[in-house]
């Protein structure tokens, strides 16, 4: 357990707030502004302490250098939409000039720092510069649950310059994940998609060891079926991933855990809207087609599954589902976990997207703006943003 805001005395001081601003940008605009929504409870909680904030966060990777397209004005201006409130922005986030605008804030101002990998220095978790954002600050908050799995300067190294306490959105984060490793109401169905089985390795294996039952569809069951001496086709297919889909298979087979792989595929000649689909059974998929969803008997098995469940976690979606006609498995399954009555709780950057266009978001018990961080979390790694703060 890591203190959090509300059992350390904050009232009045200045905040460095490390917030997960990473958010898609188009047109110069936030396309999607979840991250900085989910970051509002602590910005808002802080405000209302008396503190002035110093928010700074990372978007995209700049490599060190300074990319213009990669600057953190859209965001401020968002922010300051989403608050109602002015936000200042200053275009770096060290140096004198930095130093004197922080410490010039009243309570109850905002300032938002420029893109902390304009530095390659925040990358390297380089101590010299995690002092100089600690320097604009009393206290450190950190609310970057989705960049906690990183040791960088301002999500690891500034912890040792300043005392470090977990933000409202870490908190949750931390609970909700915390929750499916030690105490799920049971039983606990783990629902696997998307492309890569490689990244999922670890996960699956900790989950082996926890969940009643894992469900795997997408393209991530294609190296399990090739492993098995099945046909795949042209399918989506993680040569790498072959030896670890051969460990896993026969673990789960040892294992006290179902682990269920489709049994039937909707296969086309092109991942293209107008190409023709049609459903086959997972053991005669066409050699000259690739699969593209999970099909209905599937779409039905998994159904009773998640319908069953205590607890679910999903990651990762059935199929391509930005293309309406291989959109049903993803569709079906994150309806029926909506519908479970389970606790539920979606994670990684592709479910979030299916999650949202699907409509399911305010439908879930959790969605966690962690990616890499909820996954590496779930593994049982110690994330150095989490392990860097005060213990309670
Ligand atoms: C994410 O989007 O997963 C986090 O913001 C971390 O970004 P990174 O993978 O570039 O460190």
């Amino acid at each position: 357990m890591k203190r959090s805001v509300t059992d350390y005395p904050l009232a009045g001081r200045r905040v460095f707030l490390r917030v997960d601003f990473n958010v898609p940008l188009e047109g110069g605009h936030v396309a999607d502004d979840m991250r900085i929504r989910a970051a509002l409870p602590t910005i808002e909680y802080l405000l209302g302490q008396g503190c002035s904030l110093v928010l700074a966060s990372h978007l995209g990777r700049p490599n060190g250098q300074v990319v213009e397209e990669l600057r953190l004005d859209p965001v401020a201006t968002r922010l300051s939409e989403l608050l109602g409130r002015p936000v200042h922005k200053v275009d770096n986030c060290v140096g004198d000039a930095v130093v004197a605008t922080a410490r010039a804030l009243a309570p109850g101002e905002i300032l938002l720092l420029e893109n902390l990998r304009f530095h390659a220095a925040e990358t390297a978790d380089d101590p010299g510069f995690a002092a100089q954002l600690a320097a604009l600050a009393d206290v450190y908050v950190n609310d970057a649950f989705g960049a906690a799995h990183r040791a960088h300067a301002s999500t690891e190294g500034i912890a040792h310059c300043l005392p470090g306490v977990a933000g409202l959105l870490m908190q949750r984060e931390l609970e909700m994940l915390g929750t499916l490793l030690t105490d799920p109401a049971r039983p606990f169905v783990v629902v696997l998609g998307g492309a890569k089985v490689s990244d999922k390795i670890g996960v699956i294996e900790r989950m082996l060891t926890i969940a009643d039952v894992i469900l795997v569809g997408g393209a991530m069951c294609f190296p399990f079926f090739k492993a098995a001496g099945l046909e795949v086709g042209r399918s989506k297919l993680e040569a790498e991933a072959l030896d670890a889909a051969a460990r896993l298979r026969a673990t789960a087979a040892a294992a006290r855990c179902a682990f269920v792989l489709p049994e039937d595929i909707v296969v086309a000649a092109e991942a293209t809207a107008g190409a023709a689909a049609t459903v086959v059974p997972a053991d005669a998929m066409p050699a000259d087609e690739m699969g593209l969803d999970i099909g209905p008997a599937t779409i039905a098995a998994f159904g009773a599954r998640i319908a069953g469940a205590g607890t679910i976690f999903w990651n990762g979606p059935m199929g391509l589902f930005e293309i309406e006609q291989f959109a049903a498995g993803t569709r079906a399954v994150g309806e029926a976990i909506a519908a479970s009555g389970a606790v539920t709780v979606a994670g990684g950057g592709d479910t979030v997207s299916a999650v949202r266009r699907f409509g399911l978001e305010g439908r879930l018990t959790h969605v966690s703006t962690g990616g890499g961080a909820s996954m590496e979390f779930l593994e049982g790694k110690q994330l150095p943003g989490v392990a860097a703060l005060l213990d309670a």
